[in-house]
C-alpha cells in the first residue's frame, strides 16, 4: 500500500525558509514510494480559535477542508519555524481547529495513529530546534507518533540556493532522508 503523506510548513510567509524545506523532504518521501500532498497553510486561512465562535458558527470551511486532508493521509511532514522559542500561532491554530470533533466522531480522528516527521529552519544558530520540542510534545499528546529523527537548519539566510535547494549537499540529502525515513516507516506500518 502506497502511504499518503501531507506536507506543510508552519509559516504563511511568502519567502518562508520552512516552506523551502517541505518540497525537499517531500522528494525523499516520493523517491521511497510515498504519495505526497504539499499544502500551504496560507491557502486555508482560519479565524483564531474561539470556542464561542465554534459554538455559534461551527467549523469554518477551511478547518473542515484541512481536517479532511489530515484524515485522508497516513503521515505528516511538518517544517515549523520557531517564534519566541515555540510553535507559531498559525500552526497551533490549525492543529486546534483540526483537533475538534464533529458530533458523534471519535476523539482526535485526524491525529490518532498518524506518523509525523519534523524539521525546522531559522536564521538563528539553533535553527528553530526549541520549537520542535514543543511541536513534538503537542502532536505526541494528541496521538501522533513523532519519529525521533529531526533536523533544524541554522543560519537559514545563508542555507538556501536561489532555486530553493540547500547550499550544503549533505544537508540537502539529510532533509530528503527525513522524508525517506517517514515513507519507509509508513510502508512497514501498512504492510
Ligand atoms: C514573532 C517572532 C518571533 C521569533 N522568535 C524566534 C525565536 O525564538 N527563535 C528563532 O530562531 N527565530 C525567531 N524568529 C525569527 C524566525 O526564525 C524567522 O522570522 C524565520 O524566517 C521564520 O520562519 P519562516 O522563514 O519559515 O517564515 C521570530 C520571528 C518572529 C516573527
Amino acid at each position: 500500500m502506497m502511504p499518503r503523506i501531507l506536507a506543510f510548513a508552519g509559516s504563511t510567509r511568502r519567502e518562508s525558509f520552512n516552506k523551502k524545506l517541505v518540497p525537499i523532504a517531500a522528494k525523499g518521501a516520493r523517491d521511497a514510494g510515498a504519495e505526497v500532498t504539499l499544502i500551504d497553510l496560507k491557502d486555508f486561512p482560519l479565524p483564531l480559535f474561539d470556542q464561542d465562535l465554534e459554538a455559534e458558527q461551527g467549523m469554518p470551511e477551511n478547518g473542515a477542508k484541512l481536517k479532511r486532508l489530515f484524515i485522508d493521509h497516513d503521515g505528516l511532514l511538518i517544517a515549523s519555524p520557531e517564534y519566541n522559542s515555540s510553535v507559531t500561532a498559525v500552526l497551533k491554530n490549525a492543529i486546534d481547529w483540526v483537533s475538534r470533533p464533529a458530533p458523534g466522531e471519535p476523539s482526535l480522528v485526524a491525529f490518532r495513529g498518524k506518523v509525523a516527521t519534523l524539521m525546522s529552519a531559522s536564521p538563528g544558530a539553533l535553527g528553530g530546534l526549541r520549537a520542535l520540542v514543543h511541536v513534538r510534545s503537542i502532536l505526541g499528546n494528541i496521538g501522533v507518533i513523532v519519529l525521533p529523527d529531526q533536523i533544524a537548519v541554522a543560519k537559514a539566510r545563508e542555507a538556501f540556493n536561489p532555486d530553493g535547494s540547500l547550499t550544503d549537499p549533505k544537508q540537502q540529502a539529510a532533509i530528503e532522508g527525513l522524508g525517506n525515513t517517514l515513507a519507509v516507516f509508513l510502508m512497514k506500518l501498512k504492510a
